[in-house]
């Protein structure tokens, strides 16, 4: 017998509170906030020295011509904008462009493209485990579990040490099970700014290799660390070293089009048929989810990267975007020895040494918004608040 409560049929108003994204809460909490001198280094967005985040001269002008040129918008299918992703192979892929056991195809944002790979994985394999370091960026855990798999976290960081604990990442790669899944950021550690280096790369590759391990690279910031092909080291040495890849690709940091959201999927398998019969599956899901991709950003994307003038250009606004990156790094590593560490790491993120309490006693007293991990964006600072934002740091490491 149903009891009478079993048998209520359920609304809307059933529905429980839902945690909302702690990331996108702050950019509420920020935006509300009347202080005019108030510092937003929350969420992931490249500013320039005047606190803005400029569209790129490559991109305006491949807008232009995309206005120009385009004459139909009719669907472009699930895979989205095909000469897109063929063009991404050699920024992304190097020395494997030509290998046609990878394939790729178009996603909303990197975002998507998790999704995406995740649920191909959650098709072959429900059971498989997902080893994730953490601290990680906090979206993947809820990805991973809404496609079903279990997570299985070690210790990636050292908050006390500011750095990787490799150790404890071997271990846990060598514990792992033959068809586990292991998801790696390729470069600009989301939080931490803490990326492997190539001889740590060359250690974990054959690891995963031997004990049949699936890597999963999310990169979502290629060109904001070292330089773009440096950056992608790490995913085309595992593309070397293992027979399955898959790799989840962001355009919006380095193309500077978040809202565009413009990212790709690439799968690497043992053969072309097993790549093609993935990708079979891969477009599916993408049409249960979002039919088709949006196409504005991946085709002014496209148009860059297919125009000889722009696709030579492009690296140079990229390069600027990573001086500046690197150079508030800088300036912030060198106010105190505490803070040496930042100088030292790579991409938009680090992590400060402050708990909770800190962190809110910042954007309480100094309008500093950051996330209660105490990750920041390193480059969220305009030029003129570099000074105010250490000096309050370091009043907070002080007490
Ligand atoms: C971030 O971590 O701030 C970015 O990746 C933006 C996002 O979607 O969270």
């Amino acid at each position: 017998m149903l009891s009478e409560t079993d048998a209520r049929a359920r609304g809307l108003a059933d529905l429980p509170e839902v945690q909302s994204d702690l990331l996108l809460q702050l950019i509420a909490l920020c935006n509300a906030d009347p202080r005019p001198e108030k510092i937003d280094v929350g969420v992931g967005v490249f500013r320039d020295g005047h606190g803005n985040t400029p569209i790129l001269k490559v991109i305006k002008e491949a807008e232009r011509i995309l206005l120009e040129t385009q004459e139909t918008k009719s669907y472009l299918g699930s895979a989205g904008d095909k000469r897109f992703a063929e063009l991404l192979r050699p920024v992304l892929l190097g020395e494997h462009a030509d290998d046609d056991r990878i394939a790729g195809l178009q996603t909303p944002g990197g975002c998507g493209a998790l999704r995406l790979g995740f649920e191909l994985i959650a098709t072959v394999n429900p059971n498989a485990r997902v080893l994730v370091g953490t601290p990680t960026w906090p979206n993947h855990a809820p990805i991973i579990r809404a496609v079903g798999l279990q997570m299985i976290e070690y210790p990636y960081y050292d908050r006390d040490a500011c750095s990787i604990r490799f150790d404890a990442m071997v271990a846990a790669l060598k514990e792992a099970r033959a068809g586990d899944v292991v998801l790696l950021h390729g470069c600009c550690h989301n939080p931490t700014g803490a990326d492997l280096d190539d001889g740590q790369w060359a250690e974990v590759a054959p690891i995963i290799a031997e004990r049949g391990l699936l890597p999963f690279v999310d990169i979502a910031y290629q060109g904001f660390g070292r330089g773009l092909d440096e950056d992608a080291r790490g995913l085309r040495g595992l593309l070397s070293a293992c027979d399955e890849v898959i790799a989840a690709q962001s355009c919006d940091k380095n193309f500077s089009v978040y809202r565009d959201r413009v990212g790709s999927l690439f799968v690497k398998t043992g053969s072309t048929d097993t790549t093609a019969r993935a990708m079979a599956h891969v477009g599916q899901r993408a049409r249960e989810m979002w039919s088709m991709p949006p196409d504005h950003g991946a085709a002014a994307v496209r148009i860059v990267l297919d125009t000889p003038k722009l696709r030579q250009r492009w690296p140079g606004e990229l390069a600027a975007m990573r001086d500046r990156i690197n150079s508030v790094r800088q300036r912030i590593a060198s106010a105190d020895p505490r803070l040496a560490y930042i100088g030292n790491q790579f991409g938009m993120f680090s992590m400060l040494p402050l708990s909770r309490d800190q962190v809110l006693a910042l954007r309480e007293r100094h309008a500093i918004y950051m996330a209660d991990s105490g990750r920041f964006n390193v480059v969220g600072l305009s030029d003129a608040q570099v000074d105010r934002f250490t000096a309050a740091v370091v009043e907070a490491l002080d007490a």
